[in-house]
């Protein structure tokens, strides 16, 4: 079986900056299946010759460990078909290109978009006509249902509900469901999938992960840049649409769902979804006091923003899982630009316990344990725990056991897109959004980013860059007695 990954965007930014990296780093380690060609396709005049050469140089900077005997190897794989998205007839040529790249071989064929997002219609129905179109000699089957046949897309996947449902039926119009793989990042990054492991190798968690035990969860994704670049982009997205209703969300899912009776695609998936399905829907007030925006001191002179832009560079929004298991459980999450630092933490905060026999007077909830994952910028798991101080008396003090992958395991961490392009060259799309959960999740933000539109509550605060939002946002979260988890990278 030949396998063959088709870039649509080939000269783009993420192709030369994260996928052909993580293809050449597969290769290096031996993880691609034998006999894997991977083949670029955009408007640019490249031949296959002269894009090896781009790819060379751009690899050499963003991959780890570039060995020019190896990248000599790889690009035997590569491979170049000018094509416009434009046009169905260059999507025959290149199904023609393909047939004789694989030699007419039994082949799966990853279709991968990394394009602008308004070109996604025209390159589904082009693949669609392309395949409708007899090619002489050729054995290829239909595209739809054909499981050999997949499309990678990446996210936006709409910008609101509707669209993300016009999307879906774009793609379901030429693909089936399980031929697509929509791609969040956040679900490539190792400590994330380590959730899954956290949660259901062991037992010791299991017991404690849920009402009884834990008092709220808080999901930060906090990032030090700015908009820089994307302003335009942004300004019409903010916070909600970019990060929250992909990303944190994701990560919402992955602490929240239960145990899938199996590790497949579709059981692991319909655990989330459940997740998101039990979202406590908010009516008028509700908004207002359970979520919060804020915009970096600044943000209206960047390039493309608006001079009166009130897009949200930062939100908290606080969100409750009505089932039996979170019932009375908060989540917390936030994100934002322009914070303090870079790091990505769930933090899980115990409740107290029931008696306090030491220190009654230091009673709070921030003394109570706390589990911190932390996902980036370096990857592991404290716990933190009170222990005596000695020859000190009854001092009590907050230490903490730590758990981190570079500590642990030799190596470098692989970058999210290694592990998800094998995935989606082995078919396995249990690490990919579904058309149901991605709609749903729109369904949670969109009704947020409409109440904050017509009403224009709640106010926007402003912070200066480099801290952690406005400090009106510990207000908010102080309303309900807790404190957020302000804590640069705690491992490293
Ligand atoms: C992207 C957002 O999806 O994720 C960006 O569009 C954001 O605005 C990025 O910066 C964050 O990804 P990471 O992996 O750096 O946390």
């Amino acid at each position: 079986m030949v396998h063959t990954i088709i870039i649509f965007g080939a000269s783009g930014d993420l192709t030369s900056r994260k996928l052909i990296p993580a293809l050449y780093s597969l290769h290096q380690k031996g993880y691609l299946p034998q006999d894997t060609r991977v083949v670029g396709v955009s408007r640019s005049p490249f031949s296959s010759e002269s894009w090896r050469e781009a790819l060379k140089g751009s690899t050499r900077k963003f991959s780890n460990g570039f060995d020019e005997q190896v990248w000599a190897d790889f690009e035997k794989r590569v491979h170049y078909v000018p094509g416009d998205i434009a046009k169905t007839e260059d999507f025959v040529r290149l199904r023609r290109e393909l047939d004789r790249l694989e030699g007419g071989q039994e082949s799966t064929r990853v279709y991968y978009l990394s394009t602008s997002p308004t070109l996604y219609p025209a390159a589904i129905r082009h693949l669609g006509e392309a395949h409708a179109v007899a090619l002489d000699g050729s054995v290829e089957p239909p595209l739809l249902g054909n499981d050999r046949r997949r499309l990678v897309v990446e996210k936006p996947f709409g910008t609101d509900l509707e669209t993300a449902q016009q999307l879906n039926a774009q793609l379901h119009g030429v693909f089936a469901e399980n031929q697509v793989y929509r791609i969040d990042h956040y679900l490539g990054k190792e400590t994330v999938q380590n959730m899954l492991v956290l949660r259901f190798a062991n037992s010791i968690f299991e017991p404690i992960w849920n009402r009884n035990y834990i008092d709220h969860v808080q999901i930060t994704v906090a990032e030090e840049v700015m908009v820089g670049r994307r302003g335009g982009y942004y300004d019409k997205a903010g916070v909600l649409r970019d990060m929250f209703q992909n990303h944190l969300l994701q990560l919402l899912m992955i602490t929240a769902m239960e145990a899938p009776a199996r590790f497949t695609a579709d059981m692991v998936r319909d655990e989330k979804v459940k997740v998101l399905q039990a979202i406590r829907k908010y009516h008028g007030d509700d908004f207002v006091q359970n979520t919060f925006r804020g915009q970096y001191e600044g943000y209206l002179q960047e390039d493309g923003v608006p001079a009166e832009s009130r897009t949200p560079t930062f939100s908290a929004i606080k969100l409750h899982v009505d089932n039996w298991r979170w019932n009375g459980v908060p989540f917390y999450l936030r994100s934002g630009k322009a914070m303090s630092c870079r790091t990505t933490q769930i933090v899980i905060q115990f409740r107290e316990p029931p008696h306090l026999l030491f220190n009654e007077d230091r009673r709070g909830s921030w003394d109570a344990n706390q589990l911190v994952i932390q996902i980036q910028p370096a990857e592991g798991i404290q716990l933190q725990f009170h222990t005596k101080v000695p020859d000190a008396g009854m001092q009590l003090r907050m230490t903490n056991l730590d758990f981190s992958f570079s500590r642990e395991f030799s190596g470098a961490m692989p970058d999210a897109y290694q592990r998800l392009l094998l995935d989606a060259l082995n078919g396995d799309a249990s690490l990919f959004a579904r058309s149901d959960e991605v709609e749903l999740a729109w369904g949670i933000i969109d009704p947020i980013t409409q109440f904050w539109q017509q009403m224009n509550q709640p106010e926007i605060f402003r912070y200066p860059v480099g801290q952690w939002g406005p400090q009106e946002s510990d207000e908010w979260i102080g309303q309900d007695g807790r404190r957020w988890f302000d804590v640069c990278p705690i491992l490293h």
